[in-house]
């Protein structure tokens, strides 16, 4: 399998990205979680199927994805991440395109189009947002389907203080993250400080949440609509205790 490189006008840095990349894994593990959610993703791109992931980041779900058959093909716009992934996939089992995902064209088409883990909160704006879900809906073949998942903002929105997670990463290593929310952009600013007995390394970003009833709409204006919504990879009910939820979209004219 090959890895490209695409470039585009609305690049995003993948510094970000870059400064977890050695860490992530460790940080988020290969969960009963993430095994549901794989399942759930297999199923949809049906047997033998395609499937698009944006922000594939090290592989997390998309090397299982492969190793169920679906033929994955994975957008990053950190080389560090991909660079992960490919030690992660000595087989090369997906292929991998470093590109962002404002403007992307792959000139393909796949059954299965995923954003998860918070993907589409990675465009800052509602405006990109809804260009991430065009740019999504471009790369959908016919009866395809665009799987998100997103965090569930209602627990954060109106909270004012900086919440502070400490992450132990073994013997003299910690990851502190930080996140301050800033309601009326509906922006979660996250700053990681690595602390390793050297130098702290700090790396900031920020993700802008979105709310369920939003996501319909933007859907709609992206030629999209809403065909299931979970509030978890169980399939369950979006309630107000769902920590994320899921949206499966189809194009509007299927
Ligand atoms: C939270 S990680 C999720 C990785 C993987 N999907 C998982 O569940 O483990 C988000 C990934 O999206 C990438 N990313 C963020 N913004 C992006 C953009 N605009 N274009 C392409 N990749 C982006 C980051 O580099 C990172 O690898």
């Amino acid at each position: 399998m090959s890895q490209q490189t695409v470039t585009s006008d609305l690049a995003l840095s993948g510094a970000y990205g870059d400064s977890l990349a050695e860490v992530y894994d460790q940080l988020y593990p290969v969960t009963a979680g993430v095994e549901q959610c794989v399942g759930v993703l297999a199923e949809l791109a049906g047997e033998g199927g395609s499937a698009l992931e944006f922000g594939v980041g090290t592989g997390r779900i998309a090397i299982p994805l492969a190793a169920r058959g679906v033929r994955v093909t994975g957008i990053d716009s950190s080389s560090k991440m991909l660079g992960v992934l490919r030690s992660n996939d000595p087989g090369a089992t997906v292929d991998t395109v470093h590109a962002t995902f404002g403007g992307l064209d792959l000139d393909r088409r796949f059954d299965l189009v995923a954003g998860v883990f918070n993907a589409l909160c990675c465009a800052p704006t509602q405006d990109e947002q809804i260009e991430v879900l065009r740019v999504m809906r471009r790369h959908l073949a016919p009866g395809g389907r665009i799987v998100l998942e997103t965090f569930e903002p209602g627990r954060h929105h109106t909270r004012r203080m900086t919440e502070t997670v400490t992450h132990p990463l073994g013997p003299g290593a910690v990851l502190m993250e930080q996140t301050q929310i800033v309601p009326e952009g509906q922006l979660m600013f996250l700053l990681n400080t690595m602390i390793d007995g050297g130098t702290p390394r700090v790396a900031a970003g920020f993700m802008r949440y979105v709310w369920p009833a939003e996501l319909d709409l933007m859907a709609r204006l992206a030629g999209l609509r809403v065909r299931e919504r979970w509030g978890g990879w169980d399939r369950g009910q979006l309630t107000a205790d769902s920590p994320m939820y899921v949206t499966v979209l189809v194009d509007e004219a299927s």
